[in-house]
């Protein structure tokens, strides 16, 4: 499964407590570049009460165990990868803060099944620790798309990047979960 889109219905309300929360995170939000920020997943809690009401309700508040802040400025994108293989992490709850229409994730498959991506491993303050596989431009076609501003399950195992094509900046928060979610109960959600 490539995603599956969720329901939320208070939506619009976690967006605002979501974008309330920005400036807590990065001290100069509007100035801040494109990439994938580790966020603390405690002071969201505190601030964003309505995330985490939509969590328990979807009875995954105790999984959830991590969280990043996918940013990006328009017309650029982020490399296409996959996520750290070393957790063997699949899915990841993507929801837009703002900016998000116009914007994509981008799945995609290799070329030749013999390519191999190039191990990343990023210790800059903002994803720490995380190690990446990459894959290049030319060594891959896209399968599918999804416009960041519709709530999903993204599978973050294939190939993927996202990219804006929004005028803003766009700030969407990705949200992991451990135990890793199963196809199974991805599609019973
Ligand atoms: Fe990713």
């Amino acid at each position: 499964m490539i995603y599956k889109i969720i329901q939320i219905d208070n939506l619009l309300e976690i967006q605002k407590d979501l974008t309330t929360y920005l400036p807590f995170y990065f001290k100069n939000f509007e100035i801040c570049d494109s990439g994938f920020y580790g966020s603390d997943i405690e002071i969201i809690k505190k601030n964003c009460f309505r995330l985490k009401k939509f969590l328990i309700d979807i009875n995954l508040l105790d999984r959830w165990n991590g969280v990043g802040i996918s940013v990006l400025k328009n017309k650029e994108s982020l490399n296409i990868h996959s996520d750290s293989l070393k957790k063997n992490r699949i899915f990841a709850l993507n929801i837009p803060i703002c900016n998000c229409n116009n914007s994509y994730t981008i799945w995609y498959q290799k070329k030749n099944l013999d390519t191999r991506p190039q191990f990343k491993y990023y210790v800059s303050e903002s994803v720490h620790g995380i190690c990446y596989f990459e894959y290049r431009d030319d060594d891959v076609t896209e399968i599918d798309r999804l416009d960041c501003s519709i709530p999903a399950f993204v599978n973050i195992k294939i190939p993927h990047r996202g990219i804006s094509l929004n005028n803003k900046k766009r700030f969407l928060i990705s949200l992991r979960f451990e135990p890793e979610l199963t196809l199974e109960e991805i599609i019973n959600l």
